[in-house]
C-alpha cells in the first residue's frame, strides 16, 4: 500500500509522515530529500542551477541512498555520491538552490524512478509534491496538507533556528512564498493536489490529530 502526503514547503508534511510511518510500521520516504540532495551536489561542484543538462546527468549519475536502521521506518540518514548529506541538505543555501534543481526535468525523470524502486514491493509512506499525481496516481491514500503562510513560516523558522541557523520569520515567509511559486507554476509536475486526493488544513490542528486523521483513512482503505 502506498500512503501519498503531498504539499507545499513547511506544510507540516515531514513530521506527518514520519510519525504516520511509525505508527503504522511501515518505511517512510522523503522524496524532497532527494531533490535536496542533488541540489547540495550541484553546489559542491559549482554547476549553475540553469545548466539543466548538466542538472539532468549529475542525477542520474548520482543515485541517492538511505540507511534505515534495523528495519525502522524513518531513515536514520541520506547519501549521495558516498557522502553522509543528512544535515547539509537542510541549509538555507540548499533550500534557496533546490527549486530551481527540482524544476528540471531530466532531474525529475530519474528521482521518480528511484522513488518508485524504493518504494516497491513494500508498504511505504512516502512524502513529496507530486507522489499522488505523477509518482504514484495509483496510491491507496492520498493526502494533500495545507498550512497558512504565516503558520508554515512560523514552523519552518523554528526548524532552521533549532538546526542553528538565526534567520527573521519575514524572510523565512518570502523564502517559502518564492518556493511554492517556482514549485506550483513549473512546467514539469507543478505542485498541485491530486483530484481524489483528502485536502486537509492543518493550521492550529495539532500533530496528533492530523496523523489520527490519515491514519483512519489507511485503516479504512486496508
Ligand atoms: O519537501 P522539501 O521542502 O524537502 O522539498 C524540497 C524541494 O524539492 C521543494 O522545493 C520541492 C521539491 N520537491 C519536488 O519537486 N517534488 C517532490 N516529490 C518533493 C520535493
Amino acid at each position: 500500500m502506498i500512503i501519498a502526503i503531498d504539499g507545499p514547503a513547511a506544510s507540516g508534511k515531514s513530521t506527518v509522515a514520519k510519525a504516520v510511518a511509525r505508527r503504522l510500521d511501515v518505511r517512510h520516504l522523503d522524496t524532497g530529500a532527494m531533490y535536496r540532495a542533488v541540489a547540495w551536489l550541484a553546489l559542491e561542484e559549482g554547476i549553475a542551477l540553469d545548466d539543466r543538462a548538466s542538472l539532468a546527468d549529475l542525477a542520474s549519475a548520482n543515485p541517492v541512498e538511505f540507511d534505515y536502521a534495523h528495519g525502522a521506518p524513518v531513515a536514520t540518514s541520506v547519501r549521495i555520491a558516498g557522502l553522509d548529506v543528512t544535515s547539509a541538505i537542510r541549509s538555507p543555501e540548499v533550500d534557496a538552490a533546490v527549486s530551481p534543481v527540482a524544476a528540471v526535468h531530466g532531474v525529475r525523470e530519474t528521482l521518480v524512478a528511484q522513488q518508485r524502486t524504493l518504494a516497491d514491493a513494500r508498504d511505504t509512506v512516502v512524502e513529496g509534491r507530486d507522489i499522488g499525481t505523477v509518482v504514484f496516481p495509483d496510491a491507496e491514500v492520498k493526502v494533500f496538507l495545507t498550512a497558512s503562510a504565516a503558520e508554515r513560516a512560523r514552523r519552518r523558522q523554528a526548524d532552521l533556528v533549532a538546526q542553528g541557523h538565526a534567520v527573521e520569520q519575514a524572510e523565512v515567509r518570502s523564502r517559502l512564498e518564492r518556493r511554492d511559486h517556482i514549485d506550483s507554476t513549473r512546467t514539469a509536475s507543478p505542485l498541485e493536489a491530486a483530484t481524489d486526493a483528502e485536502i486537509l488544513d492543518t493550521t492550529g490542528m495539532s500533530v496528533d490529530r492530523v496523523v489520527d486523521a490519515i491514519v483512519t483513512r489507511v485503516e479504512a482503505a486496508r
